[in-house]
């Protein structure tokens, strides 16, 4: 009964100021952005209790006590949680959700669905001290951990025969549906049911709460995939998920410094380290929400990287992440490690320090979006300087806070100009008047051709290193399609040639490289596949490409979301200058940021 849905609390959170909600109770002042007052947790005689609407909480400095408004009024007021949503919401005259039977039946699931995890759960466990787990606790041992962490972190066995987790669910009262719903078994074509996981080392993955959603299964050999991990389902969302949260939080916060890892051995290695502070997310990139839960317990996480090409690109990725959503005094560090050692590997060869040593030198957001520009363009001639200025100021438009946007730019600036000070001074127009002409050294061209801005050369060479990712390694393209599908080139060969493959490819999905080439031939791409390689080609060769298919799928990942970028901003630029038309106040808006604001608006569309 006392659930509510998660986007209704949101709701209602936003709805309802806490200083109006406090300010019932408390008189409060207004400081700055602000409010203060006497603590009502403590009798005092000057003013440690603030609270701030923009953030939504309270905070009190003489008690320590911090909160929403809910917690507001349970701790004040002695309420129940939903009493006190009922309370919030009767104030500020909103309905709350009565639960439909569809909800009730859903929240009896979900009940359903959690015991299960948590019976495989202990299942796992207890099977790793059986015989059948000998061998799975000799390779744990054999990593180095000791019973303590086996424990602390529920280390499990799921064993070889995939009925085995079955018949004691079964035997708990689980019903095959639950455990086909969790993730924890499959069905087949012919609807027998059997387990996901077998023979593996388990990790088991809880919620911020410590409540189990999902393993981490680990081969004790070289099967493939090493890791095999519960599917995404009605618990379990990989994207939103954090390992080692529940143990993580309190140390963290208490630190208010958290270390990202990228490996559920890395995680439990730096805790059994003495740096409990840590968390892994679950084999993909960071994402957008995993940041957030991240500054929810520091200001600035630090996230611990291989230092290879694959980690580099992680740290790029994670940045340009988190950017359009830095605010003021939020930001990520990234501490690469070298010499192809994971922070497991590295803690065990080399000892705590000297990762601890690593951590310290993280670098900042700033310094890898610049490694990253600087090494996606080289700055050796002019125009290339002009396409990196024009990239890094691209960066900067994206982030949504006014102020950060303001110093990162400052930043990229300062870089810009530090960078290329020691370059002797151009030929100004005026240097070659004075020298009388007697100088013919050419002044380098600023455009890649005539009438070609270097922006929408950068656009052209992303489209081409699209088409021609795809065109190498089309058994990954697949998962791209739908996106592929939807985007429109700025280079109008290559938007031909980008539908022409999407259909080759929708068309047959099993076309290898060489067939997708032919086929493209036939229907007469040959002159844009031509000019396609050249543009592909003129710098950095995509060794990615090269590589597995999942160090590939992440570089046309990457490479496609570059290309959906432009194309948005296209598409905002486009519709700024339909606006004007009818809109005096757009045509002042030059800046896009105002200028797809005013569009939001116009169109109704929400955030
Ligand atoms: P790593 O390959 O770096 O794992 O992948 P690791 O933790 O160092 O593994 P060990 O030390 O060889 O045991 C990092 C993370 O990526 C996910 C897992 O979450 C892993 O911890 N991963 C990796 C998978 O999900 N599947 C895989 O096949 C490999
Ligand atoms: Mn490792």
């Amino acid at each position: 009964m006392a659930t509510f849905q998660p986007e209704f609390l949101e709701d209602l959170k936003s709805r309802a100021s806490v200083s109006d909600i406090v300010g019932r109770k408390v008189k409060l002042i207004k400081r700055g952005r602000e409010f203060v007052g006497l603590s009502p947790f403590n009798a005092e005689k000057s003013p440690s209790f603030t609270v701030n609407d923009a953030k939504g909480f309270y905070h009190c400095f003489s008690s320590g006590e911090h909160g929403d408004v809910f917690s507001f009024l349970m701790k004040t007021e002695g309420l129940t949680f939903p009493e006190a949503v009922e309370a919030i919401a009767s104030q500020v005259g909103m309905d709350v959700p009565k639960p439909t039977p569809d909800d009730a039946r859903r929240m009896a699931e979900a009940k359903g669905l959690r015991e299960a995890v948590a019976a495989a759960g202990k299942y796992f466990e207890s099977q790793l001290r059986m015989p059948a787990g000998k061998q799975a606790m000799a390779y744990l041992k054999g990593r180095g951990l000791s019973d303590a962490a086996i424990q602390r972190f529920r280390l499990g066995y799921a064993p070889a025969d995939r009925m085995a987790l079955l018949a004691a669910l079964r035997h708990e009262g689980f019903s095959d549906d639950i455990m086909v719903e969790t993730g924890l078994a499959r069905r087949g074509d012919d609807g027998h049911v059997f387990g996901y996981f077998k023979d593996r080392a388990i990790f088991t993955i809880a919620d911020a709460q410590g409540r189990p959603i999902g393993f981490g299964a680990r081969a004790l050999g070289d099967e493939q995939p090493k890791y095999l991990n519960s599917p995404d389902g009605p618990l379990f969302h990989k994207g939103e998920t954090l390992y080692g949260l529940d143990l993580a939080r309190e140390p963290a916060h208490k630190a208010g410094e958290i270390i990202v890892v990228e490996g559920y051995m890395d995680a439990i290695a730096l805790a059994e380290a003495g740096m409990p502070n840590v968390v892994a997310p679950l084999g993909t990139a960071v994402t957008e929400s995993q940041i957030k839960r991240l500054w929810r317990i520091a200001a600035a996480p630090t996230l611990c990287l291989d230092g290879d090409a694959a980690g580099r690109r992680a740290a790029g990725r994670a940045a340009l992440r988190a950017l359009p959503i830095l605010e003021p005094g939020r930001t990520l560090r990234f501490a690469l490690l070298a010499g192809g050692k994971d922070p497991d590997d590295l803690i065990r060869t080399e000892g705590a320090a000297a990762l601890r040593a690593i951590i310290e030198q993280a670098s900042s957001l700033v310094d890898v979006i610049w490694q990253d520009a600087l090494a996606e363009i080289d700055p050796s001639a002019p125009e290339d300087r002009a396409a990196l200025d024009t990239k890094l100021h691209a960066l900067a438009r994206e982030i949504a806070d006014a102020t950060v946007a303001r110093y990162i730019r400052d930043a990229f600036r300062e870089r810009l100009r530090s960078a290329f000070a020691p370059v002797a001074p151009a030929y100004t127009s005026a240097r070659r008047f004075e020298r009388g002409g007697r100088d013919q050294r050419p002044v380098a061209p600023i455009f890649a051709r005539p009438g070609q801005s270097v922006a929408a050369h950068g656009a052209l060479m992303r489209e081409a290193r699209v088409l021609y990712g795809c065109m190498c390694r089309p058994e990954i393209a697949e998962p791209f399609l739908e996106r592929l599908g939807v985007l429109t080139f700025s280079d109008g060969g290559m938007n031909a040639l980008r539908q022409g493959l999407v259909a080759a490819l929708v068309d047959n999905p099993a076309i290898d490289a060489d067939g997708l080439h032919a086929t493209l031939l036939e229907q007469g791409y040959g002159q844009t596949i031509q000019r396609m390689h050249l543009h592909a080609s003129v710098r950095r060769r995509p060794t990615a490409l090269l590589g597995d298919s999942a160090d590939a799928a992440e570089w046309l990942n990457h490479s496609i979301e570059a290309t959906e970028q432009r194309d948005a901003e296209q598409n905002i630029l486009k519709r700024a200058r339909a606006l004007t038309d009818d809109d005096d106040r757009a045509m002042a808006a030059v800046d896009l940021d105002v200028a797809a604001r005013v569009i939001r608006q116009d169109t109704g569309e929400t955030r």
